[in-house]
């Protein structure tokens, strides 16, 4: 391990990161190296994003997840336009400087609506990021032209079968291409993956690693995947925590300077989840700023966490637990900064 560890970063190749996946005894060493690198870095500054849940009405069924279009136990909700920009109003006042906007995948909100509302929220001095999913390169670049400056949209799993398989009616190379143009239109750019889907195997995860390290995104989000009752996945097994917290640092190590959140799937696992990631490679918190009941409407996986709490409450609980392990919280934008060349880029 200590060998494969000094190995330059960006040389890791599959076959290391495989190893470096599988060593559970040795994962506190990976754990180290990450949370150096995080420091080398980006510092001990850690990004909030304010993250609205805006509509859980989505077109897809994919099987992983609670607000698939199949599940008919799900209560939907939509917010109305004005709903949202006084959400981010609120969030703005509160101090956030990022404001993520997510949704299932809504056609009420059309382009000309979703642009109306980046354009009324930009006014807030914020930088706002949308996760609202597949959509064409004239809506990617209406978005932009109205003032996005990031988007977000995992991958989920390189493993074409298994996405084809947990996302039927979907094409994995359409979601692949509109990552592809949301980097073109110089957006920054946000993508991940679930650990411990049924079937994954560690060689497909080492090869998500580094497909997210060659597209160049400016943020991985990693999460375990959490088994949903309401979903054909109800019986699969899930909950890999110390799996996904290696993938993440290992992330880390490939793509040293890139923003990495602590996801909230690793707190719904373990209630210090996001500080044990804080302290392993990542930089980034999103509390989420939903207010009211739609916040446990917008249930991806059971035991999320925060759903009875208030968007005041969430900023100065994960305020206390990062300045409690010596952290600061960020006071820009938290933009991705490039410090790091690739050799081979
Ligand atoms: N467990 C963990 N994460 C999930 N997501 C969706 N369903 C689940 C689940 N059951 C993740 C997906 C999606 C993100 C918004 O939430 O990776 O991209
Ligand atoms: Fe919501 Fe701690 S972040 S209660």
């Amino acid at each position: 391990m200590a060998a494969l560890l000094k190995v330059q970063k960006m040389n890791l190749s599959r076959n290391d990161i495989i190893r470096l996946l599988d060593d559970e005894e040795r994962q506190n060493d990976l754990f180290k190296k990450a949370d150096e690198t995080r420091r080398k870095y980006v510092g001990d500054e850690v990004h909030l994003r304010g993250l609205i849940e805006f509509s859980n009405i989505c077109r897809n069924n994919c099987l992983y997840c609670g607000i698939r279009k199949g599940n008919k136990n799900a209560v939907r909700y939509r917010m109305t336009p004005e709903e949202l920009i006084e959400t981010a109003r609120r969030a703005a006042g509160m101090g956030f400087k990022t404001i993520v906007m997510q949704s299932g995948e809504d056609m009420y909100y059309t382009s000309e609506r979703m642009c109306r509302i980046i354009e009324e929220i930009k006014k807030f001095d914020v930088a706002v990021t949308l996760s609202i999913g597949e959509r064409s390169y004239q809506e990617y670049k209406a978005f932009r032209e109205a003032g996005a400056d990031r988007y977000l949209m995992r991958i989920e799993t390189t493993d074409k079968d298994l996405y084809h398989k947990l996302d039927p009616n979907m094409s994995w190379q359409n979601r692949y291409e509109c990552l592809l143009m949301i980097k073109e239109l110089g957006y920054e750019l946000g993508s991940g993956i679930m650990v411990g889907l049924p079937e994954q195997t560690l060689d497909s995860i080492a090869g998500d690693l580094l497909f997210l390290r060659d597209i160049g995104v400016d943020m991985a989000g990693i999460g375990p995947f959490i088994p949903h009752p309401d979903t054909p996945l109800a019986q699969a097994k899930g909950g890999a925590l110390y799996l996904a917290l290696r993938t993440m640092a290992i992330m880390r190590l490939l793509l040293p300077d890139i923003n990495i959140p602590a996801t909230t799937a690793m707190e719904s696992l373990h209630p210090r989840g996001r500080i044990m990631a804080l302290r392993c490679g990542a930089n980034v918190v999103m509390p989420n700023v939903t207010e009211g009941e739609y916040r446990k409407f917008y249930e991806l996986y059971p035991g999320k966490i925060c759903v009875n709490d208030t968007p005041v409450h969430c900023r100065s609980c994960i305020g206390l637990k990062i300045m409690s392990i010596g952290r600061k919280i960020g006071t820009g934008y938290g933009s991705h900064k490039k410090q790091f060349r690739r050799e081979n880029a």
